[in-house]
């Protein structure tokens, strides 16, 4: 296919070329922060992955590294974590010198110890900061018996209370998470298990488990845990999509707090992101006392490997702090672009406009132009039905992707139904729907637009919305909308980060 620079990310990881899907083992390590990722260097389709790697000290601008740990005939690697070992307890290093481990999960093939397809939990060491890899002599350290084929994405983190490290792993088709616990990185016990009796549908897999403490409001004496699951096919906006729980972690069992009946509605759970393009999100180790990072893979199984973009196929989400509020009686994670992010909007200077009164059915253009943006405004409900903006939209107004706020159902749409390419797969759905409450007949948007992608932050985080888009070059047009009676868009400010 020919090549497609009109689609290549400017905010967003993408490697040079050939087929990436989720990160893998994201670290902060001396103020560089490490992304790895599944990666078929040569393929532009998923096959026999390897971890790619690239850097950064911004997470906006990477620089690449290639393979850092491959494949071999006999074994694929698959999704995991890293974990630095500072006091060497895993003997893999000396303290003067201390080694960095990756977890990661071995699929073998043709090999006599393991049913051909087997999933087991691996690790691979580095002595130089995880450029080079070296794989331990004796792995897996963890199998499951019966050999499994559904048994992966290790993810460990340092358990202080405990004074452990914690593994959590799924066994993908039963819908179940695994926890372990480990002294010396190596020899993994047996803790819990999680299935609680949530959101299910025949054949959904459940992948890239992650736990994470986080101080709810603030409060340093009320952590809460949360649980981070990837859920494939059936997600809240069709096919791949990430739901969390809130609970409590004793050192065994996670227990989240009540849940919906079975059988309620799959709006009724709490998602990362009510787009369709959001998976195996996972969260940088190592960030120390700053707030937690997530980043995951900017797209879905149902059409991953249809996307129209050459030489390359896969990009990352932007890199989000969270934080877990109290919004509406119900803990809930915040998820709002990081400081480094934040910082780069001003320096490239932001346009502010006043308040501007929409007529009924009004439209209007504003002067600001661009492909790659940040956009803020407060939709403030007139008479509206429904009130909201378009962004990457073609002169002729005929192509672009339009955000907007339904005042009478209370729900934010993300339509990009007219964006551009779209029937390059029949499961490239068009519109997503989330209810969302406007508190005073508002509502918050934050939106990062790049080439070939809009992200939504509504209400200061409260709810996401990440959707791929494939614009034709030059739709840089932004306009306003007011539907069913007028609206005011007030706190209009607009950063064009590239042309
Ligand atoms: C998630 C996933 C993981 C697996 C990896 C293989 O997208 O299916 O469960 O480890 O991709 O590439």
């Amino acid at each position: 296919a020919a090549d497609t620079p009109q689609w290549r990310p400017v905010l967003h990881f993408s490697p040079a070329a050939y087929w990436m899907n989720d990160p893998n083992g994201p670290i902060l390590l001396d103020g560089v922060y490490h992304l790895f990722y599944q990666y078929a260097p040569g393929s532009m389709t998923w096959g026999h992955p390897s971890w790619g790697h690239a850097t950064s000290t911004d997470l906006l601008h990477w620089t690449e590294h290639g393979v850092a740990i491959a494949a071999t005939p006999g074994e694929e690697i698959f999704s995991g974590s890293l974990v630095p070992d500072p006091l060497n307890r895993s003997g893999l290093g000396s303290t003067d010198a201390p080694p960095l481990l990756a977890f990661h999960t071995s699929v073998f093939h043709d090999n006599p110890a393991h049913p051909d397809g087997t999933q087991a939990q691996s690790v691979s060491v580095s002595h130089d900061g995880g450029f080079t890899w070296r794989p331990y002599a004796h792995n897996p350290v963890l199998t499951l018996h019966p050999d499994s084929r559904q048994f992966r994405d290790p993810s460990v983190f340092w358990y202080q209370d405990g004074g452990c490290w914690i593994m959590t792993t799924v066994v993908g088709d039963a819908q179940l998470v695994k926890l372990y616990r480990s002294t010396d990185l190596l020899h993994w016990s047996f803790l819990s298990d999680f299935q609680p009796s949530g959101y299910r549908k025949p054949g959904m897999l459940w992948e890239m488990p992650t736990l994470v403490p986080l101080k709810l409001d603030g409060n340093p004496r009320a952590t809460r845990w949360v649980m981070i699951v990837s859920v494939n096919p059936w997600s809240i906006a069709g096919g791949s999509g990430v739901q969390y729980f809130v609970g409590r972690f004793d050192g065994v069992t996670f227990t989240p707090d009540a849940l919906p009946p079975p059988g309620s509605d799959p709006s009724r759970y709490d998602w990362l992101d009510h787009g369709a393009d959001q998976y195996a999100t996972t969260l940088f180790a190592n960030t120390g006392s700053g707030a937690p990072v997530l980043i995951g893979w900017m797209d879905n199984w149902d059409y991953a490997t249809d996307l129209p973009t050459a030489p390359w196929r896969g990009q990352m989400t932007l890199p989000v702090d969270i934080a877990l509020k109290t919004v509406d009686g119900h803990p809930t994670v915040i998820q709002t672009p990081t400081r480094a992010y934040e910082d780069m909007v001003r320096k490239k200077g932001v346009v502010t406009y006043g308040d501007r009164n929409l007529p009924q059915d009004g439209r209007v253009t504003i002067p600001s132009r661009g492909e790659v943006l940040d956009i803020r405004l407060v939709l403030r409900r007139g008479g509206a039905r429904r009130a909201g903006i378009v962004v990457r939209e073609t002169p002729d107004g005929r192509t672009g992707t339009s955000v907007s706020y339904d005042f009478v159902d209370g729900t934010l749409t993300v339509d990009r139904g007219r964006s551009g390419l779209v029937g390059f797969s029949p499961r490239f759905s068009t519109r997503h729907i989330a209810y969302l409450a406007a508190p005073g007949g508002e509502v918050a948007l934050h939106l990062v637009v790049d080439r070939a992608s809009v992200e939504l932050f509504a209400n200061d985080g409260v709810l996401r919305m990440t959707d791929l888009i494939f614009p034709p070059a030059g739709s840089d047009r932004i306009s306003l909308f007011a539907e069913g009676g007028g609206a005011t868009i007030h706190g209009l400010r607009v950063a064009v980060l590239a042309r």
